[in-house]
């Protein structure tokens, strides 16, 4: 996508991005990915393969907690003030000492190859042409060092997934530091897979296909661990899709220069050390000691676990129920947001988990949110038009996010309160 500002005047985002569509509709073109979070969502849904639907749209269960996320964002009311002179706004925050152009960063979303080609790449280059920030998912199909290589000086941080190997965790955090990356995002809510009926009916995961880890194909301790062959899991594939999944292996061991036994060999040490069920606070002292970087803890949904974050010296929170891929009936995360942010005392606290609008940030904000993380919809704008579909969905959200905001008589994100909603 050019740059379309070059040689325009200046508008606030809001306004360009309004003036962009309504303009360039006039000759009766339309936006690329529909501005409609549910069409967004429909049309992408048909767009990838059954699997791909399944795995990116699918959640734990029956999808209660999925629907409690929307839910709770629903029940909030702005309370809009007019009259406030809101001609020109600022939309920044602070995180760790830098500025984010606006309260929000693109969430950790694993195997991106299943919605594009490019994946993570695309993404990368997205988020550094709208100038927001990336967190690298662990499970990413683009090594981060290659997103990080487009990206500029904008803003990514490392989510990492504690595997079982503690020497392969420290080498992942050395990688992140050395990538430019901000904070290290440890993911708390999936040290064990949740019961997903969409995957599971489909009797689909994409790593045994060698999907979603190029973070680990590409590190050196990982590679250096793989065992001569693969060791036994007691069960054997069953039907002629087998022929799919080793087309789909090899793929990945070309990528990554493995031939196919040895990539056998490291999706099956991928699946026997990605996940530590053991995991527990004493763990969080140990991260302290592998980084200068800040640690941020994604997943938490309790004011009592926030506390315990407090006083083992962490830096932030994401609260965050997976998007309701994990636990099946739990509370929506705006709802739990409020009793965290007071546990929470200065940590900053983000959010995540059904944010679809520029109003759902302004809610957030007004909640005691420092910032949101954007998840599915970013991927629905890559699998509909890569690159240029994640930049309309960025904008999108921000321009909307600018409008409400001034809408609401307020010029700074970061005077969101609870002033802007309804007593
Ligand atoms: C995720 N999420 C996720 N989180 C994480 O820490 N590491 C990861 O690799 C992934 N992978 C992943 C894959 C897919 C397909 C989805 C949809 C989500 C969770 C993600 O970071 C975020 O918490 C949720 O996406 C938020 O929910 P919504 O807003 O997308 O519904
Ligand atoms: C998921 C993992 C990759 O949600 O986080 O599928």
């Amino acid at each position: 996508m050019k740059d379309e500002t070059a040689g325009r005047p200046t508008l606030s985002p809001g306004r360009a991005r309004q003036t962009e569509i309504y303009v360039t509709g006039v000759g009766g073109t339309r936006p690329r990915v529909p501005v409609m979070p549910a069409e967004l969502e429909a049309k992408a849904s048909r767009r990838m393969s059954r699997e791909a639907a399944a795995y990116i749209v699918g959640g734990a269960g029956t999808g209660q907690t999925m629907r409690a996320n929307r839910a709770a964002f629903d029940r909030i009311e702005l309370a809009p003030r007019v009259l406030e002179h809101v001609a020109s706004r600022d939309l920044s925050v602070e995180l760790f000492g830098r500025r984010h152009r606006a309260p929000l960063l693109l969430a950790p979303i694993g195997v991106l190859d299943m919605a594009h080609r490019q994946a993570d790449l695309a993404v990368a280059r997205a988020a550094a042409a709208e100038n927001v920030g990336m967190i690298f998912s662990n499970q990413a199909s683009v090594p981060m060092e290659e997103c990080a290589a487009v990206m500029g000086d904008v803003p990514r941080w490392f989510q990492l997934y504690w595997s079982s190997d503690d020497d392969f965790v420290r080498s992942l955090v050395g990688r992140a530091e050395a990538c430019g990356c901000e904070a290290i995002v440890l993911t708390l809510d999936t040290t064990l897979l949740g019961w997903r009926p969409r995957d599971l009916g489909l009797g689909y995961l994409p790593f045994l296909r060698g999907l979603g880890l190029a973070q680990y194909l590409t590190d050196p301790v990982f590679r250096e661990r793989i065992p001569a062959s693969p060791p036994e899991t007691g069960f054997r594939p069953r039907g002629v899709g087998i022929m799919g999944t080793v087309l789909s292996l090899r793929r990945a061991g070309k990528r990554f220069d493995l031939p196919l036994q040895r990539m056998r060999a490291a999706v099956a040490h991928f699946t026997a050390t990605y996940s530590r069920p053991d995991l527990n606070w004493n763990d969080i002292a140990r991260l302290r000691d592998m980084t200068r970087l800040p640690i941020v803890l994604k997943g938490v949904r309790r004011p009592d676990d926030a506390a315990k974050a407090l006083d083992h010296g962490v830096d932030a929170l994401v609260v965050s129920n997976h998007g309701g891929r994990q636990v099946d009936g739990e509370a929506g995360t705006m709802d739990v947001l409020p009793d965290i942010v007071r546990a929470a005392g200065d940590m900053p606290v983000l959010l995540d988990s059904g944010v679809r609008s520029g109003a759902d940030i302004a809610k957030a904000l007004a909640l005691g949110a420092r910032a949101v993380l954007l998840g599915r919809p970013f991927v629905y704008g890559l699998a509909l038009a890569g690159e240029t579909g994640v930049r309309e969905v960025i904008r999108n959200i921000v321009a909307e996010f600018d409008l409400t905001l001034a809408l609401c008589g307020l010029t700074r994100a970061q005077d969101l309160s609870m002033d802007a909603l309804r007593a």
